[in-house]
């Protein structure tokens, strides 16, 4: 049989925010697969980058004061830092504010366009007049014109369920500047998408889907596509369109493109042709492993846009279902939304490969991360079961045999049993099922494990450490171990590593479970993995919550996007600025009057300032949102006096407006300094 040539990918990852564990579910069920392909023969390559475009990414680096090319540089680095500590295998981790991913976005783009499949046409929309730029649908709040609820975003209420179009919002406003917004026309282009209803009606039941994720595109296509508006009007971050001044690619149109963009950047440097992997007629596979709240990118819009553009479509998309914590979706208050690289700085990630792996199918329900279910796994298979049947026979076969393994092992048939359940296991790997080659293979580490313990070899080597038989029962220990470790090897590659120079052997592949080793010498045993400590878990919950309370210290508006933790050092003096602009903040020393818990909000302090007498002599008051409430109680903050920035432009914020920001200092959590100033400052004294 010739060798299988297969492209993987991972969806990519938004470069507005830090890789969690979400991500890392995806990318080590990706890596397991496309470990499994390789070590079986096959020439897979994994391709990947980060999804660079679009308004959030333009709206943060505006925030951070840098370009968005700078952001996305930095994001990247950091996102690949993260998935290397992950193992994740990557070929190529591109990005789609690429040359490559320009050019195939456009040339799609004018396929497209010349075949007749983009309309464009007039459309109104919420355009804010502050910012000067058009707002989608969640930057723009409101009160329900159903139920009257407010604060709802501008395309449903989360009180009474109604959907509606944000320009029918109650007084609605701009989540980026508190603007009311005005309609606007623009046009926009829109990829005729109900024209591949019958393509998609066959691809989608052509066994390239899941069969539940086939079922609801049914449902979507039965009840009828609508057109796809795939442009933007600027100021956007992304490529500009075609012949159409001042018209962007909306970012999903681009991002999808971006895995065929990593893999030209790919074939530049290497002997890969891209034709061979993205024209139709080739015998080449492609597959796409993806979250299942993006599936209708995946398998509607996307083979849409490759068939008609003269491009293959994906041999299979495999969507999963989300992660949840000890339970419970991932939650910032809780401390469960854990960033990649807080958790490589407390735990291994072959603990998480592992754990995944135990736990993951080919289907689409969601997983859940319990922590102690964690712990216990790790402990009982990998420590328990595999580590021991290797560090019990080791020291018999060093100190009595000088290394060497005897040429006959004790107990052929158990070495037969685990040696034909290769097949079995390369099923459940090949078709995602890891949970089940998971089980088969610790089933074979309980039989190795009793094997050892009804021989005994302790027993029979304090008699004669040189006994013939402690020798060929640890040779056949050692060899359920090695067994264990091709199998395993798809999830655990540095433990294999580690293994393979215990075992002194080249790298294992998974035709080695055809063979044995006798009358080998091995070398000494160093641990290969270390029980997890719980205290390790327990900062790393208390880390990711302080994460949290760390950015709740200055609030940034409703739905700006997460905070980078960037494991990369920062120079920790900002940006010079003139004096001018220093003196035009407006610093006062403030009274608390009083301060309470908010309702909903379990970082914020609400706190009543009294800054003294305005020029009309009346009292002036101050409402301040304070993310503090992990630092201070509220019957302790009355009455002392603070900082406040007094003339910040009003900020509305979930729970009312915030007027101005007191300062505070400190890393987070109960660490948080609000200033004070000396004896004999006044509420209402100007700071300079
Ligand atoms: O949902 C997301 O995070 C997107 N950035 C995924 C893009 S996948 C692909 F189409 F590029
Ligand atoms: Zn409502």
């Amino acid at each position: 049989m010739s060798k299988r040539k297969i492209l993987v990918t991972s969806a990519l990852p938004y470069a507005n925010g830090p890789i969690h564990l979400g991500h890392v579910l995806e990318a080590v069920q990706t890596d397991i697969w496309v470990r499994f392909q390789r070590l079986r023969g096959a020439d897979c390559v994994y391709v990947c980058a980060d999804d660079a475009h679009g308004t959030a990414i333009m709206l943060r680096a505006e925030g951070e004061g840098i370009t968005p090319e700078q952001l996305i540089d930095r994001v990247r680095s950091e996102h690949k830092a993260d998935y290397d500590g992950f193992l994740i295998g990557f070929d190529n981790y591109h990005s789609t504010h690429s040359p490559e991913n320009r050019h195939y976005s456009e040339s799609i783009y004018k396929a497209l366009r010349d075949n007749n499949r983009i309309n464009v046409r007039t459309i109104k929309q919420l355009f804010d007049p502050e910012k000067q730029l058009f707002l989608a649908d969640r930057f723009v709040k409101g009160s329900c014109p159903k139920c009257r609820t407010p604060d709802q975003y501008g395309d449903n209420c989360e009180a009474c369920g109604a959907t509606y179009s944000p320009a029918d919002l109650i007084d609605p406003r701009s989540t980026l500047s508190g603007a009311t917004p005005v309609e606007r026309e623009s046009e926009h282009y829109f990829f005729r998408l109900p024209e591949f209803t019958d393509m998609l009606k066959t691809w989608t039941r052509s066994g390239t889907l899941q069969a539940q994720v086939a079922n609801k595109l049914s449902e979507w296509l039965d009840a009828g596509l609508q057109e796809w508006d795939i442009s933007r009007d600027a100021p956007y971050f992304g490529f500009e369109i075609p012949d159409a001044p001042g018209k962007y690619f909306y970012v999903w149109l681009d991002a999808p493109i971006g895995y065929m963009a990593s893999f030209q950047n790919l074939c530049d440097r290497s002997d890969y042709r891209f034709d061979d992997y993205w024209k139709p007629g080739s015998d080449t596979e492609l597959y796409h492993f993806i979250g299942k709240d993006i599936i209708n990118f995946h398998a509607l819009f996307w083979p849409a846009m490759l068939s008609d553009a003269g491009y293959r479509t994906p041999t299979a998309v495999y969507a999963h279902g989300f992660m949840t914590v000890n339970g419970k979706k991932m939650s910032k208050s809780r401390g469960t939304f854990i960033n990649a690289g807080t958790y490589l700085a407390h735990l291994d990630p072959e603990y998480l490969r592992y754990f995944l792996a135990s736990r993951l199918g080919a289907g689409v329900d969601d997983l859940d991360l319990s922590f102690d279910e964690f712990s216990h796994k790790v402990n009982a298979d990998l420590v328990g079961k595999v580590v021991n049947i290797a560090s019990r026979c080791a020291g018999f076969i060093a100190r009595g045999f000088d290394g060497q393994l005897a040429a006959q092992p004790s107990n052929p048939a158990l070495l037969a049993d685990c040696q034909e359940a290769e097949a079995e296991i390369a099923r459940a790997f090949e078709q995602r099922e890891y949970h089940k080659a998971i089980r088969q293979i610790m089933a074979l580490a309980d039989k190795g494990n009793q094997y050892i313990a009804e021989q005994q070899p302790w027993v029979l080597a304090k008699q004669n450490p040189q006994d013939p038989l402690v020798q060929s029962v640890c040779t056949t220990g050692i060899n359920v171990f090695r067994l264990l470790m091709v199998y395993l090897k798809p999830v655990l590659p540095a433990m294999a590593a580690k293994a393979e120079a215990f075992l002194n052997v080249t790298p294992l592949t998974w035709a080695d479970a055809g063979s044995l080793l006798i009358a080998h010498r091995i070398n000494a045993f160093t641990p290969l993995i270390t029980r997890v400590d719980p205290a390790s878990i327990d900062a790393l919950l208390a880390a990711s919550r302080a994460e949290v309370s760390d950015s709740a210290n200055s609030p940034e508006p409703i739905n700006s996007p997460e905070r980078t933790s960037s494991p990369v050092a920062k120079d920790p003096i900002a940006e010079e600025i003139d004096f001018n602009d220093f003196v035009k903040v407006d610093l006062r020393i403030a009274r608390i009057v009083s301060a309470s818990y908010v309702d909903g909000a379990d970082k914020l302090l609400q706190l009543s300032l009294d800054l003294g007498l305005g020029a009309d002599g009346q009292p002036i008051r101050r409402n301040v949102f304070s993310g503090i409430r992990s630092a201070y109680r509220p019957e302790d903050l009355q009455g002392r006096l603070t900082v406040l920035a007094a003339n910040l432009k009003p900020r509305k914020m979930k729970f009312g407006l915030s007027e101005g920001m007191v300062l505070a200092a400190g890393p987070g959590g109960s660490e948080i300094w609000l200033l004070s100033p000396d004896q004999g400052a006044e509420p209402g004294m100007r700071i300079l």
